[in-house]
């Protein structure tokens, strides 16, 4: 479905993302975990077309969509939740997801209305509150928001940027069922970046670990979560990093 084949990209003349290569499957949940800095943002970034990769391709289902821009990678089914949220805060929850549908013009039709509706669907708490402007919602509900503007163009790829960040941990339980609910009910294959390593591996069948642009180790997520080094470095182990859980 996705493959990301020896995928190199920089920042100017600053080489961030070397050599790297992953795939996700129809339907398959994988996650990328990695220390602050070691690219996996600008691995999503280049994916969702913000950043043009220098070498390297990006297949979906064959088609190489490295180069086009980002309304035409939405349009070829996939769709980033960035880090960071990157919401419209002085605009309504409604215009913020009819900007998911940008790329097909910014008129409100039905069919435009009814992807609308279905979007809000997979967080009813959003359903009341259409018309409030993003910057008075919750950080629950402005995280809501942004995953709903991404599903609002029904993507067959979910890339998502740290949706834990800043969120109480029940808030983070929830979001994260939603996220498997679309998965199981869709089909839709999601690639993941994740601080909270363990969550990450829980709903992932397999992992990629970065470090400084490169994948240094990958496998089923039931294996990384017994390897000891990945055990020390992202999941609180003996000498671990407690501070990345
Ligand atoms: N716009 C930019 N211009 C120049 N360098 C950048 C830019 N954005 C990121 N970098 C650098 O690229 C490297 C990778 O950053 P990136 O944000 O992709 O890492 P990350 O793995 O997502 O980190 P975090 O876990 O903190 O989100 C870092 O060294 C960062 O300083
Ligand atoms: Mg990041």
């Amino acid at each position: 479905m996705l493959v990301v084949r020896n995928l190199n990209a920089y920042y100017g003349e600053v080489h961030v993302i070397k050599n790297l290569s992953l795939h996700v499957g129809k339907g398959e949940i994988v996650a990328i975990l990695g220390a602050n800095g070691a690219g996996k943002s600008t691995l999503m970034n280049t994916i969702a077309g913000y950043i043009i990769p220098r070498s390297g391709e990006i297949l979906v289902d064959g088609a190489n969509i490295a180069g086009l821009s980002p309304g035409e990678i939405i349009s070829m089914g996939i769709s980033l939740v960035p880090e960071g949220k990157a919401l419209f805060y002085g605009l309504t929850v409604r215009e913020n997801l009819a900007l998911g549908l940008a790329h097909m013009g910014l008129r409100l039709t039905a069919r435009v209305r009814s992807m609308i509706d279905e979007a809000i669907d997979v967080f009813p708490s959003l359903g009341s509150k259409r018309d409030i402007i993003a910057g008075n919602l919750s950080g629950g509900e402005q995280q809501m928001l942004s995953i709903a503007r991404a599903l609002v163009s029904r993507p067959r790829i979910l890339l998502l940027d740290e949706l834990s960040m800043g969120l109480a941990p029940n808030t983070t339980a929830l979001i994260f069922s939603r996220i498997q609910e679309v998965n199981k009910s869709f089909d839709t294959s999601i690639l993941v970046v994740e601080q909270n390593a363990r969550l990450a591996l829980d709903i992932s069948s397999r992992g990629y670990i970065m470090e400084t642009g490169k994948v240094i180790f990958k496998g089923k997520s039931t294996d990384l979560r017994n390897n000891p080094e990945v055990l020390r470095s992202y999941l609180g182990g003996a000498g671990g990093r407690d501070d990345l859980r």
